[in-house]
Order: C-alpha cells, then structure tokens, then sequence
C-alpha cells in the first residue's frame, strides 16, 4: 500500500493569524481552507503548495493534543500526512508490521477526509497522519 503523495506538512503554532499573514506576505501562500475540527480541538489553515499543503494548526482548547505539543515542544513541525488511496489498509500494514498506531481505526478528518495517525515512538520520531480523499 504505497504512499501517494505527501498531503501536508502540519506546523503547530499559537497565533494562526500571525502565521496565515506571515505564509502570505514572506511566500506568496494563500489561505486555500479553514476548518475548525472540534474532535481534535484544533482549528486548522491550509495553504496550497502544488498538490500538497502546508497545515498551520492551532489549539482551540487547552487539553487539545497540540497544546500539549506547544507546551513541551513550542511551535514548529507537527506532523507529516502523507496521501494513501485506501486508509484502513495502509494502516492495517502498519500494524501487520507489528509498529503502534494512535488510531486503532480511520476516522474522519478535515475537508471530509479519512485519517487515521501513526505513532512516532516506532516511525522514527515522526507523527504520520494516513490521510484518504
Ligand atoms: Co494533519
């Protein structure tokens, strides 16, 4: 189950505005979609790069995962998506494979996606996001 394409690039930060104007005054990026995923506690902007994005997310309530992320780590990378065609497969391999999941089943992500996450602790310190269209 190959991966497709990389999806996005998630960057934790605290001040999404600050961030959108900075992406679009110093690249040229333009906010392409904002969503609030009340589930994850994160309100998120997408900026369109070729066929992939760039994922500026920010937390809208304390106990969301990504502000324990900002708390320990600070801003800066998050996590990686990575495109797949068939979710529950790709991470159905990664389980085969005997690696830990944070996602024991796909669930529902932004822009009316299908996620499911990887844990970093077995993926070489990166978070992966299983990202299906
Ligand atoms: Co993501």
């Amino acid at each position: 189950m190959p991966l497709v394409e990389i999806d996005h690039v998630a960057i934790a930060v605290r001040d999404l505005e600050a961030a959108i104007a900075y992406y679009r005054d110093t690249f040229g990026v333009e906010v392409e979609h904002r969503e609030v995923v009340e589930s994850d506690g994160v309100e998120e902007a997408l900026l369109k790069v070729a066929e992939s994005y760039i994922q500026l997310l920010t937390p809208t309530r304390p106990d969301s995962p990504v502000a324990k992320s900002l708390e320990t780590r600070g801003e800066g990378l998050h996590h990686i998506g990575y495109r797949v065609a068939d979710c529950a497969a790709a991470l159905e391999q990664v389980k085969a494979e005997g690696h830990r999941v944070i996602d024991e089943a796909p669930r529902p992500g932004s822009r009316g996606t299908t996620v499911a996450f990887v844990h970093p602790k077995t993926a070489f310190g990166t978070l992966i996001e299983l990202v299906q269209e």
